[in-house]
This record gives structure tokens, sequence and C-alpha cells, in this order.
């Protein structure tokens, strides 16, 4: 490969700008042209493409959101504008194509490789729903800013001997609740991927507090409904716990990346051009205990990723 770009595609995630500034660095310092697809495969359809330089990543490292912006594309989604979209790649002599972004995004680079656009997927979530990747870019920020607000809640809830219940993003993936309960010492973690009986819980409430506990914590997973509904039903259950609710929605999506990001950003950034280099193409890049892999993104994307049970008992088993 000469040419090469790369865009910022579906919801974005903290640490995309770090990995836009390693494609960019990386690929410039093997001598190859690089591009910014801007507004994701949006931008590609209107041509909106920009050649960058180093300067053009420059003081970037830190900062939330992605500096190429990104979009929910309908109509890439169609086969016309997927071959438009290659189209527009090759007029420009672009061979090579870096997506940093979620499961829709790899759709569309597995429909661009097929139309002989070599193409390389970065994890770029904060959902870490992503198979053959431990983490995924941004979920370890989103984790941080949602055991913050849980540290803020807890101060409150005490003053007041209450129960909180925080609902927090992830799509249909518990990942962001768990491994964000598992820090803040939640009482119960609501996920799609466990079965759950609201009554029970709320009897577990109504026992902790009788025993002298004074606030508990609740987060729920958006991919199991809406905190205001378990809110409802714990009041249902017993009239006498005191719950409210916090829905911190896309404030998890903002805010300076974890020093961890911007390192997976940058190791993953990198290893997508590296690879590119050495004729890989249609790859999910990932990071498995600690080391960088490729995976055929057909296979990324048609594998659930796995529930980490172990941590969700761990947490549970701490929590009493
Ligand atoms: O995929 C990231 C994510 O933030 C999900 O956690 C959430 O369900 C969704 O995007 C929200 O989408 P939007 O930003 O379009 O409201």
């Amino acid at each position: 490969v000469k040419k090469i770009a790369v865009l910022t595609s579906g919801g974005d995630s903290q640490g995309m700008n770090a990995a836009l500034r390693a494609v960019v660095r990386s690929g410039l310092y093997y001598g190859l042209e690089v591009y910014g697809i801007q507004r994701g495969y949006q931008g590609l359809l209107e041509n909106d493409i920009i050649k960058m330089d180093l300067r053009s990543v420059g003081d970037i490292i830190q900062r939330g959101g992605t500096i190429l912006r990104s979009a929910r594309s309908a109509e890439f989604k169609t086969p016309e504008g997927q071959q438009r979209g290659a189209d527009v790649l090759n007029q420009h002599g672009i061979d090579g194509l870096v997506v940093i972004g979620g499961d829709g995004s790899y759709q569309g680079a597995n429909k661009l490789s097929k139309l002989g656009i070599k193409t390389m997927g970065l994890p770029g979530t904060i959902d870490n729903d992503i198979s053959f990747t431990d983490y995924t870019i941004g979920f370890d920020t989103a984790v941080s800013v949602v055991v913050d607000a849980v540290n803020k809640l807890r101060d409150t809830m005490s003053s007041h001997a209450r129960s909180s219940v925080v609902e927090v993003m992830g799509r249909h993936c518990g990942d962001i609740a768990l491994h964000a309960g598992l820090a803040s010492g939640a009482e119960t973690i609501l996920v799609p991927e466990v079965e759950f009986n609201l009554d029970e819980v709320a009897e577990r409430l109504r026992e902790n507090f009788a025993k002298g506990k004074r606030h508990s914590i609740i987060i729920v997973a958006e991919g199991v409904g809406r905190g205001e509904d378990v809110v409802s039903k714990l009041k249902e259950c017993h009239a006498s716990i005191d719950a409210r609710v916090t829905v911190l929605g896309h404030i998890q999506r903002g805010g300076a990346p974890t020093p961890f990001d911007r390192n997976l950003a940058s190791r993953l950034g990198d290893f997508a051009v590296r690879s590119l280099i050495n004729g890989e193409s249609d790859k999910g890049c990932g990071i498995i205990k600690g080391e960088l892999v490729l995976t055929d993104i057909d296979k990324v994307v048609n594998t659930k990723k796995e529930f980490n049970r172990e941590l969700y008992d761990l947490a549970l088993r701490l929590s009493q």
C-alpha cells in the first residue's frame, strides 16, 4: 500500500483521537500518504477527504471526541452506497483504509474489503462489545466516568439512607455496568447477560438497610431497560425503599481519555498500519492478554462478546 485513509464512524469514544494520531504518524513514518475522511462513511460518500500531515494530529492525544467527526450513514448500508464508497477511494488512489468504530463500522469495512479495498478495523467504542479484543478504545474512560459519578452519589445517598439506581450505557453489552459496578462497590449489577429477579433485589436491599447499611448502589446496564422502571418496581416491592435514579447518558462518552485508552489506541493504530503494509486486509485489530492480534472481520462481527461471569460473581460476593 502507498496511500491509506482513516475514518471514525458510529458513536464516538474517548481515545479515537489518540488512535487517529497513531494511524497518521505511523503511516507517515513508514512513508505512506495518509488521508482523513471526515464524518465517517457519510463523508466518504460526499468525498469529504483531507490530506493529513504530522501537525494535523498534534495536540489531540488528550482530547475526547474525534477531530474527523463521526456519523451513522444509512446510505452506506446499501450495496449501491458501498460501491460508491469504494469508487471514491479508488478515484483517490487510496488502497488501504483504517476504520475506527464499533460493530456497524466493522460491517462497513467488511463490505469495502469485498469490493477490493484493503481494510483494517480498530475497536473504537465505549461499549466493549467487540469480540476478539479484551478491551475497546474508550471503554476504560467510560468506566472511570461512571465510577467517578458513583463516588459522588454515595456521599448524598449515605446522608439520606437512600438507594441509588444508576443507568449506564453499553447497548446490548453489560461490560460498562460490570466493570464500573465492581470498581465502585455496587450492591447490585443488572446486565443483559445474567437473569435477575427484581423482587429478590428489593428484598436484599430491605434486609441490608435493616442490618445497618446506609446506602446502596444499583447499576443498571441500558440493555436491560430503563433505570426509572427499576426504581418504580423496587418501590412497588417495598414501599420503604427510598430510591433515586441517575441516567449518566452521553457524559460517559466525553472527557479526556485515560492513559490506558491512549496507550491502547496508540498501539492498535500503529498495529493497523503495519498490518496493512504487511499485506493484511479485512481484519479487526485487538488486544488479548496484552498481545496484539488480528482476526477476520467476518468472524469478529459474527461472534458475540463473551461475558466475564467470574468477574460478575466476584462483584456479587464482595457486595454483602
Ligand atoms: O455505542 C455507543 C453508545 O454510546 C451506546 O452505549 C448507546 O446505546 C448508543 O451509543 C447511543 O447512541 P447515540 O449517541 O446515537 O444516542
